[in-house]
C-alpha cells in the first residue's frame, strides 16, 4: 500500500516569518496530528530553518527546492546536499519545469542532482513532464521515456521510499488547465512502467508517483482516485491555508 504524499512547493513565496506563521496554522488545521498522508513543505531555502523548527517534531516534513550536483566548491550562489540535509530537510524537488525552462537544467543535470541528492541520504522528489507543443505533438511518451531514463540512469536506489517521482505537465502548471484524471493516469502508469523496467517490478510498483498542475481541493479527488496517482505536488494552492488543508482532506 503506497502511503499518499501532499507536498506544497511554495518556489518564490513566503518568508521566514510568514513560514513559521503558517507552519504553525497548518498544524492547527491538522488538528495537531499526523495526517493520513505525509505532508511536505518545500520553502525557499532561506525559510528552511524556520519551517523545520515549526514542524512539530516531524508531522509536516520540509523539502528544499533545489540542490546543487557537487558536494562542494566555487559555485556562487548553490547549495549543496550536505548544506540541505543539514538543515533539517527529508526531501528535496530535482528537475523542476521552472528550472529546466529558465535555469537551463537539462536531464544530465536532473540526473546529477539526484545522485547528490541520494549521497547525502536526501530523498529526490524528480519532477518530470510534456510541454504543450509536446502533447500536441503526439511527443509525450516519448519525453516521458527520454526524462525517465536519463533523469534516471545510473541512480542507485535501495528501497521504494527513496524516491518520489512527479509527474508535473508544463501545460498545466500555474495555468489553472488540470490534467484529467484520465490523461493524468496514463501518464502516470507509463511512468510507473518506466520506473519498473529500469529497477525492477517491486520497486516500480511502490514507488510514489504525484501529479502536479492546478491541483486544487476541487479536483484533488478525482485525480486521487485514480490507481497510480500516489498525491499532489501542489503549486499556488500550498500557499493558502484553506486549500492545502482542503487537498490534504481531499486526497484521503
Ligand atoms: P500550480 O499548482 O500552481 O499549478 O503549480 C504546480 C507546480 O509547479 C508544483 O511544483
Amino acid at each position: 500500500m503506497r502511503r499518499k504524499i501532499i507536498a506544497g512547493n511554495w518556489k518564490m513565496h513566503k518568508t521566514s516569518s510568514e513560514t513559521g506563521e503558517f507552519i504553525g496554522r497548518l498544524w492547527d488545521a491538522m488538528g495537531r496530528k499526523e495526517a493520513h498522508c505525509e505532508v511536505i513543505v518545500a520553502p525557499p531555502f532561506t525559510s528552511i530553518a524556520a519551517a523545520v523548527d515549526a514542524t512539530r517534531g516531524g508531522a509536516v516534513k520540509v523539502s528544499a527546492q533545489d540542490v546543487h550536483w557537487e558536494n562542494q566548491g566555487a559555485y556562487t550562489g548553490e547549495v549543496s546536499g550536505a548544506m540541505v540535509k543539514d538543515s533539517g530537510c527529508s526531501h528535496v524537488i530535482v528537475g523542476h519545469s521552472e528550472r529546466r525552462q529558465w535555469f537551463g537544467e537539462t536531464d544530465e543535470s536532473v540526473n546529477l542532482k539526484i545522485k547528490a541528492a541520494l549521497r547525502h541520504g536526501l530523498i529526490p522528489i524528480f519532477c518530470l513532464g510534456e510541454s504543450l507543443e509536446e502533447r500536441e505533438a503526439s511527443k509525450t511518451f516519448e519525453v516521458l521515456e527520454r526524462q525517465v531514463s536519463r533523469g534516471l540512469d545510473g541512480v542507485q536506489i535501495a528501497s521504494p521510499d527513496r524516491l518520489v517521482i512527479a509527474y508535473e505537465p508544463v501545460w498545466a502548471i500555474g495555468t489553472g488547465r488540470t490534467a484529467s484524471p484520465e490523461q493524468a493516469q496514463e501518464a502516470h502508469a507509463f511512468i510507473r512502467g518506466g520506473v519498473g523496467s529500469l529497477f525492477g517490478r517491486e520497486l516500480g510498483g511502490n514507488v510514489r508517483i504525484l501529479y502536479g498542475g492546478s491541483v486544487k481541493p476541487e479536483n484533488t479527488r478525482g485525480l486521487m482516485s485514480r490507481g497510480d496517482i500516489d498525491g499532489a505536488l501542489v503549486g499556488g494552492a500550498s500557499l493558502k491555508i484553506d486549500d492545502f488543508m482542503g487537498i490534504i482532506t481531499e486526497s484521503a
